[in-house]
């Protein structure tokens, strides 16, 4: 056991398990298990050093955004890994984002850059290359869209069969789309994201299937690399604020983890803040920071952000160490703010999904509320692409009547010149 590089504990009960062992939750007391490391032989810049050589020096499995950071994700999978690659998103400034939210030095993480279009892939590389190490039959999860799509393309590309449980008329086109074209089998439940995790777990258990919904401790350890990689971008020097949209709450307890790594490891020698924000149709997590995180209260969840209509989320515990040991806050946004948020972000040609803007709406709401101080640094993080949610700007267009700041429609016109003329007139006055 002393040489060991990775292991899983309990967070309950501090039961040890093996890295290869398959059990979904502990078997002594039913807990979440979490994949802990040997600290990494090199520390502080030495280790920063290291990252950067993975960056530029090394071929495959360097090109992966993920495994690029293997010797602190999974140190023994890195020659094995299932990957497109994923990870390398861009940091971006926008003067019109800033602008809009209040907040100057303002930076977005798009993790919509990656292969299925979500910060998912980032888990999943991890979490379905753990399942060919461990010999799955088949893979499963519970879904609001994107942990699905991402499924679907990972075990294709593993050659797994994958099972994914979806609620019914509660996924985006983009997603659904594909989902089904990845090859997954797609059950439709008739209930919502909340009820499909409990039977995705249910059946997980009866028929031996490995489930890859964020409670799996490998698909966090990949998720990680999203903070891993935006404080790299940073000069690893970190902002003060860390923004991200919170639905099952998993996100939010890779970059909790990640923050705990880097300080222990020397990368930074500060922590920044995390905000989770949720939409306030679906935030138990922000009525539960409200009250001090005395207990979680679970909701009915309606919102618009189809992506983070959750209303029971799994890492509850998890998410309320990371917001306390960063010193960190959760809130939510309306809808309208969220639309709002999307609107401004597509327009200035960034472009998103709607859960996505949840992000640069808190954003501003903090700054309104002097949360977020002049002279702070923001990274908010967009987890989707524009393209995930079609069917949205229909809802955009019906919440916006008579406003037209973000209506735009395609114009039919005759095949004629005059008509040209007069969309070019009217557009450029
Ligand atoms: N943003 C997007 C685009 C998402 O798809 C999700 C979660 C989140 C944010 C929230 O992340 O759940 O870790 O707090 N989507 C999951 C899914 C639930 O099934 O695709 P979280």
């Amino acid at each position: 056991m002393n040489e060991r590089l990775s292991w899983q504990r309990c967070d309950d009960c501090g039961r040890e398990l093996d890295e290869l062992d398959p059990a979904p939750r502990c078997p002594s007391c039913s807990g979440l298990l979490a994949v802990l490391h040997r600290a990494p032989a090199l520390r502080g810049t030495a280790l920063q050093a290291d990252f950067a050589d993975a960056c530029c020096a090394r071929p495959s499995p360097s090109a992966s955004g993920v495994w690029r950071f293997g010797e602190v994700v999974l140190p023994t999978a890195v020659e094995v890994a299932v990957s497109h690659p994923e990870g390398n998103t861009p940091l971006l400034s926008r003067r019109r984002l800033s602008e809009w939210a209040g907040v100057e030095s303002l930076q977005l993480k798009h993790e919509g850059h990656n292969p299925t279009g979500s910060f998912k892939d980032r888990g999943m590389t991890v979490g379905v290359t753990q399942a060919k190490r461990i010999g799955a039959r088949a893979v499963a999860c519970a879904s609001t869209g994107n942990t699905a799509a991402s499924l679907a393309s990972y075990a294709a590309h593993a050659g797994l069969p994958a099972l994914v449980f979806i609620p019914k008329g509660q996924v985006a086109l983009g997603k659904l789309t594909q989902t089904l074209a990845y090859g997954a089998k797609t059950l439709v439940v008739e209930s919502d994201f909340d009820g499909c995790l409990r039977l995705a777990q249910a059946a997980a258990d009866e028929l031996g299937i490995y489930l890859l919904n964020s409670i799996n401790p490998f698909r966090l350890e990949g998720q990680k690399t999203i903070v891993l990689e935006l404080l790299q971008q940073c000069g690893w020097e970190p902002p003060e604020w860390i923004v991200l949209p919170a639905g099952n709450l998993g996100n939010t307890a890779a970059f909790g983890k990640a923050l705990d790594e880097a300080m222990a490891w020397g990368l930074i020698a500060r922590r920044p803040r995390i905000a989770a924000v949720q939409a306030v149709g679906a935030a138990p997590f922000a009525a539960a920071f409200d009250r001090g995180f005395d207990r979680l209260e679970t909701v009915q969840a309606e919102t618009i952000a189809t992506a983070i209509k959750i209303g029971a989320p799994a890492s509850y515990g998890r998410a309320v160490r990371a917001i306390r040991n960063s010193d960190g806050c959760v809130l939510s946004v309306t809808d309208n703010q969220i639309l709002e948020a999307k609107a401004t972000i597509d327009r200035a040609g960034v472009g998103c999904e709607p859960a996505s803007a949840a992000s640069l709406a808190g954003v501003k709401a903090l700054w309104a509320r002097g949360v977020i101080r002049e002279g702070e640094r923001v990274v908010a993080i967009l987890t989707g692409h524009i393209l995930k949610d079609p069917g949205i700007l229909q809802q955009m267009h019906q919440a916006d009547e008579g406003g037209a700041a973000w209506t735009n429609r395609p114009i039919p016109i005759q095949p004629t010149i005059a008509a040209v003329r007069r969309v070019l007139d009217a557009t450029i006055g």
